[in-house]
């Protein structure tokens, strides 16, 4: 039996990454994480395992956590992990290995790589380039290389770009924080007036929380976001932005929107069906 790869992505960077593995390791079986958040107990079958997902917030997005909990990993050897990321260091790997700890697992190999960001909040955000662009995409072919090796030969590799290895005094300090920190972070969506009540929002939304409403979209408050911006850069009109709130001035009006070129919307949506 073949690899199997759950993943976890807004706006397909972490399955462009999942698919070109996919394409190099035969038999890779890709399994979205989201069809499986309402299972109590999820039974992995293969032998080697992995996670690919993007980095929020300096961590892995909570429901990949979420999963991680439930998922039975009796018959895994071998478990690595990849995170996408706009470059930033992270804590990701820590927590996936302290709750493989309480399995009697642990991550044998886990790799970051640094991909656009999709996070047009902040004020000199920018899409990337043409050239940049082409740039990271060979990067990521490059590394996937090395990482198809690494996982064939089922060989330890414990990157030394994070600060799990190499510490960063700061961010190791606010690190121990973030866990806490990541509970305040409450940033709100909604449609402005170039709305025109398509329904893309509500049909990428990974969490359920968008839902149409005589029309137009709907930010449910009863129901947790994943962040995944998924929403928000998949609009067509722009119309969907982050509100400013007291701590954090968001420029998603002005900003444009990123998405990765080789998934499209329907590739998100399958996410939640399997
Ligand atoms: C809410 C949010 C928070 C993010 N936080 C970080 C971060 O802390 N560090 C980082 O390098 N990238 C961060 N990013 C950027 C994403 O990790 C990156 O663009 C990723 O490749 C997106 O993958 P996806 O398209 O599979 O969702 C963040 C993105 C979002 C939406």
């Amino acid at each position: 039996m073949g690899p199997e790869i759950y993943y976890f992505s807004g706006t397909g960077n972490s399955l462009y990454v999942a698919k070109e593995l996919q394409k190099r390791i035969r038999e890779t079986k890709l399994i979205p994480i989201v069809s499986l958040l309402n299972k109590n107990l999820i039974e992995s079958s293969s032998d080697t395992v992995g996670f690919v997902f993007p980095i929020h917030l300096a961590m892995a997005p909570a429901p990949v956590l979420e999963f991680l909990k439930k998922l039975d990993l009796k018959s895994a050897e071998y478990i690595f992990a990849i995170a996408t990321r706009a470059g930033s260091q992270h804590r990701a790997f820590i927590d996936m290995e302290n709750m493989l700890k309480k399995k009697g697992k642990g991550l044998n190999s886990f790799f970051s790589l640094n991909m656009p960001s999709n996070d047009p909040k902040f004020k000199d955000w920018k899409p990337s380039t043409e050239e940049e662009t082409r740039k990271i995409e060979s990067d990521v072919q490059n590394k996937l290389d090395k990482i198809q090796k690494i996982v064939l030969n089922k060989e330890k590799s414990r990157e030394k770009d994070t600060e799990f290895i190499t510490p960063m005094p700061a961010f190791s300090i606010l690190s121990i924080f973030l866990p806490f920190l990541n509970r305040f972070y409450n940033v709100e969506f909604y449609a402005d007036s170039k709305c025109k009540g398509c329904g893309t929002c509500e049909n990428v939304c990974l969490s359920g929380k968008v839902k149409m409403v005589n029309g137009k979209p709907v930010w449910k408050k009863d129901i947790q976001c994943f962040y995944c911006h998924a929403c928000l850069n998949y609009c067509p009109e722009h119309a969907v932005q982050i509100k400013s709130n007291r701590l954090l001035k968001s420029y998603t009006d002005k900003n444009e929107r990123y998405s990765c070129p080789y998934a499209t919307l329907h590739d998100i949506k399958r996410q939640k069906y399997g």
